[in-house]
């Protein structure tokens, strides 16, 4: 039996690519293995967005030098975002590497593995991944916007919205392995449309889907929240309250030049509209844009204030060749270390606020182990009794301790 297996680097998008190029490789007789040394085919799917997580993919593929010397017959597969911005050139670097399959070649993985050679029969039934509570559904490929300092659109190309019936098939499937949970990816999601049917409509069907408890999604782009939205959607407890929502910087003049589409008093505005439907905000942070200055680097300080945050991951500008923010002038690294720092020390209590701010509160929690569950806002709850792992109860919250809440039930 062939055996696949699988590193992914990234984001959520790049797990569910995983899945689908996995469910491809099953098809033609492979098994997963959590065990290198025991597998013939290594799949490695990629990141580009910063210059750090390509070289980690970059550099795990060197390892893997050794690894395809011990058995020569080993397959590797080197797909994803780097893969995509790399191409060709990674094939004179690494003559033994087999297959580059870049991230807009995803949806043609098939007819890579096929046209390799390397696979015998072209496979008939898929199978995936055993799947878990969650089940991953990309519902949109590739990004319109043009984020000054972003590489995803043209590693991943302009979006491309999949027909709703075959989302709705694709969840229902997921449903019936098991997954109480959905979570609906893409990378700017909330842009959804497939001709009538908009981004709310799809969140209320696929939460009227036969074995699903609720529905979370990733990630969103500000300004597709309207008021619109928030009315579709607000009398629907499925739909989890909790919204990824990368802000990037709090001075509307760097939002400006990072070409982000909003302002900060616009964004703060969609912040206080979806905290009055419930939702619990965590955000995305940039710190060093080229043009950034103390005063900027303040702004965004203030704006994790006003907005509280549930979390906020905070990177520091890394410059993506071909990007129009890679031909300004970098700031001094040190000034990036230093504003990532003091940033990095303002958002360190904000998960901590928000879990206390839950106390006496009620919430729905999902159960994923017998005791333990996450509530609709993304908070980790622990219960008293034990449940069936999979139900959903109702219980009031009796105290908080770091990042966990206390049930009463
Ligand atoms: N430098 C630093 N961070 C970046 N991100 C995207 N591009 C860059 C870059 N060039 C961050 C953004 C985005 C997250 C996925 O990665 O905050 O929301
Ligand atoms: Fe990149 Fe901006 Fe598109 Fe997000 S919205 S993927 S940051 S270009």
């Amino acid at each position: 039996m062939t055996k696949v297996f699988i590193q992914t680097y990234g984001c959520q998008m790049n797990v569910a690519d995983s899945d689908e190029m996995f469910a491809h490789l099953a098809s033609r007789g492979a098994q997963y293995t959590e065990n290198l040394d025991e597998a013939d085919i290594a799949l490695i799917n990629t990141c580009t967005v910063r210059d750090h997580a390509e070289h980690r993919a970059v550099s795990f593929l060197g390892r893997l030098a050794a690894w395809k010397q011990e058995k020569p017959g080993r397959v590797i597969i080197f797909a994803g975002c780097a893969a995509q911005r790399l191409g060709k050139t990674l094939q004179k670097k690494y003559p033994f590497l087999d297959i580059i399959s870049g991230a807009k070649e995803i949806e043609h993985f098939a007819d890579t593995l096929d046209a390799s050679g390397l696979f015998n029969a072209p496979g008939k039934d898929t199978h995936q991944l055993a799947s878990g509570l969650t089940g991953y559904v990309t519902i949109m490929r590739g990004c319109n916007f043009a984020c000054s300092y972003c590489i995803v659109p043209s590693v991943r190309g302009p979006v491309k919205c999949l027909p709703t019936e075959d989302i709705l098939a694709d969840a229902a499937q997921k449903a019936r392995a098991g997954a109480k949970e959905i979570m609906l990816l893409g990378q700017t999601v909330n842009a959804y449309q497939f001709e009538n049917t908009s981004f709310a409509d799809l969140l209320n069907q696929v939460s009227r889907l036969p074995g699903v408890e609720r529905v979370r999604f990733t990630s969103p782009h500000p300004i597709y929240f309207t008021p619109e939205f928030l009315e579709a959607i607000k009398d629907n407890p499925k739909i989890a309250r909790h919204v990824h929502l990368p802000v990037q910087s709090g001075s509307t003049k760097v939002l400006q030049e990072m070409k982000r589409g909003y302002t900060r008093e616009i964004f703060l505005e969609k912040v206080r509209a979806l905290k009055s439907c419930g939702f619990n905000i965590s955000t995305d942070i940039i710190v060093g844009f080229p043009t950034e200055t103390e005063d900027d680097f303040k702004e965004t300080l203030s704006l994790v204030d006003e907005a509280e945050f549930f979390a906020a991951y905070c990177f520091k500008y890394s410059p993506r060749q071909g990007t129009p923010a890679a031909k300004m002038k970098l700031l001094p690294q040190n000034i990036l270390e230093e504003r990532l720092d003091i940033l990095l020390n303002k958002v360190r209590g904000l998960s901590d606020a928000a879990y206390q701010a839950q106390v006496g509160s009620v919430q729905e929690v999902l159960l994923e182990s017998e005791n333990k569950g996450r509530a609709s806002g993304n908070f980790w709850v622990k219960t008293r009794k034990s449940y069936p792992v999979g139900s959903v109860i109702k219980t009031s919250i009796e105290k908080a301790d770091g990042t966990l809440l206390f049930a009463r039930d």
